[in-house]
């Protein structure tokens, strides 16, 4: 958006205050992500209020899957905001703004709502990458976007609509463009990465394997990763590429959602706890030193307590490097949010937290694991104290070491030296006449 707003005269400020314009990107997949778009936006109005008591205007929209969800509900709670765009329409950013204006020349209340699902591409109007910030680094290139599968519990379907796989040149392109640019890593996205099944120039498909064996060979680039994958769509070329590809970095994230086959099934994963540790095992057996982290929700409907138990067991099987937990939230409009059998919420809490232990616990064995030994570590800013860089580990880690700035962008092989659940810290290990400072 900002690269969208650029050629417009805006330029970005990371302070409301004063701002021309104020979009809140926003998302919509548990309850509490919607109801921080009320509570930022109520922080917005009195800033809004004190420029327009300058005779200036700030522009007001909300952006995202909770914009695309709520639609004019946002508009009727918060009737100060100007502008309301799905994820599928910000590339008329440009188009928005100058509409909204020429509106407001005959309607000072006008507003643009704009919720669509236009035909044409997104991500065809979209800027090509020309410079990167601090974090360009590592760099998110979107490959897939929108989701088919309609998890019960699950917005995303709703929100950004059918599931769809950008060209392979253009991926390949934007990547080239980004390494020019001084980018390292890259993260290939998409809700549904691994079903990536985008058309080359000759309309041949590709799938996330063959693509990542295609990146790999673009000199400059070091090292690449992708999110979020579903089990479902594993496939043989992206076992291949973990194998043989040393760029792909040992690490998967694979959500399961919960260790019970009936709850697995209530939320039309469509696989069993089986099929998913059989994709472990096989992943361990090709690269045995690869990592995993999972997503899990806890308190589906009808939950008991041997599925809760059932799923502290896969934990205990797979023993992840990191996982995000989270309660189930009720999503309007979704199976889920419609079943009887909802779980009290002290009964979420407390599986919640002997969720979290479990899953800290492995987290700090997994991270306690590297003490003594020697990980490469991509450097990519300034620590919190003078004399620190952080960088990532290949499993994603996060490590500081004490290092001059100008070692900042490199790939060094750290000595790891201590670790807590959150990250580690380590060493760098010279190489011949190079200096730490
Ligand atoms: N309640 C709780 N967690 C959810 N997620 C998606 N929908 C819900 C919901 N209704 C979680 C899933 C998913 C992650 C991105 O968010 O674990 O993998
Ligand atoms: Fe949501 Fe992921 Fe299920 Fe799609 S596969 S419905 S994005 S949880």
């Amino acid at each position: 958006m900002a690269d969208l707003l650029s050629p417009l005269g805006y330029e970005s400020t990371t302070q409301p205050e004063g701002a021309d314009i104020v979009i809140l990107n926003t998302c919509h997949i548990r309850e509490r992500a919607e109801e921080k778009v009320f509570s930022d936006l109520g922080r917005i109005r009195p800033l809004k209020e004190e420029k327009r008591s300058q005779g200036q205007d700030m522009i007001v929209g909300v952006s995202g899957c909770s914009a695309q969800a709520l639609g004019d509900e946002i508009l009727k709670q918060a009737p100060y905001v100007d502008m309301i765009f799905g994820p599928q329409t910000y590339h008329m950013l440009p188009e928005m703004i100058a509409k909204l204006e020429r509106s407001r020349a005959s309607n000072p209340k006008a507003t643009i709502l704009n919720v669509d699902f236009p035909e044409e591409i997104k991500f065809d109007h979209l800027p090509a990458p020309t410079s990167t910030n601090e974090a360009g680094l590592s760099a998110f290139v979107s490959i897939q976007e929108g989701c088919d599968k309609f998890c019960t519990f699950c917005v995303v379907p709703y929100t950004r609509g059918a599931e769809y796989s950008r060209p392979v040149e253009k991926i390949t392109n934007e990547v080239k463009a980004l390494v020019d640019l001084g980018t390292k890593e890259i993260t290939l996205l998409g809700q549904n990465v691994n079903a990536f099944h985008g058309l080359d120039s000759s309309s041949k498909e590709w799938n996330l394997g063959k693509l990542l064996m295609r990146l790999a060979d673009l000199e400059g680039l070091e090292r690449i990763r992708y999110t979020t994958s579903h089990p479902n769509d594993m496939h043989a070329d992206l076992y291949e590429a973990h194998r043989v590809v040393e760029k792909l970095m040992p690490h998967l994230h694979l959500p399961v959602q919960v260790g019970s086959d009936s709850i697995l099934k209530a939320m039309n994963r469509k696989h069993t706890c089986d099929d998913y540790l059989r994709i472990i095992d096989k992943m361990r057996d090709l690269r045995p030193e690869i990592a995993f982290t999972s997503d899990f929700i806890i308190g589906f409907p009808g939950e008991t307590d041997k599925d809760f138990e059932d799923t502290l067991k896969l934990i205990e099987r797979v023993k992840y490097a990191q996982a995000y937990s989270f309660k189930y939230s009720i999503r309007p409009g979704t199976p889920a949010g419609a079943m009887e059998n909802q779980v009290p919420e002290d009964i979420k809490n407390e599986r919640l937290y002997r969720l979290q232990d479990l899953l800290n616990a492995q987290q700090l064995s997994f991270n306690q694991s590297f003490i003594g030994k020697t990980l490469n570590v991509l450097f990519e800013r300034d620590g919190k104290h003078e004399g620190q860089l952080i960088g990532k580990t290949p499993y994603l880690q996060s490590i500081y070491v004490k290092a001059n700035q100008r070692l900042k962008g490199q790939i060094l092989e750290t000595k790891i030296t201590q670790a807590k659940q959150n990250g580690l810290a380590g060493d760098l290990i010279l190489v011949q006449d190079e200096k730490v400072f």
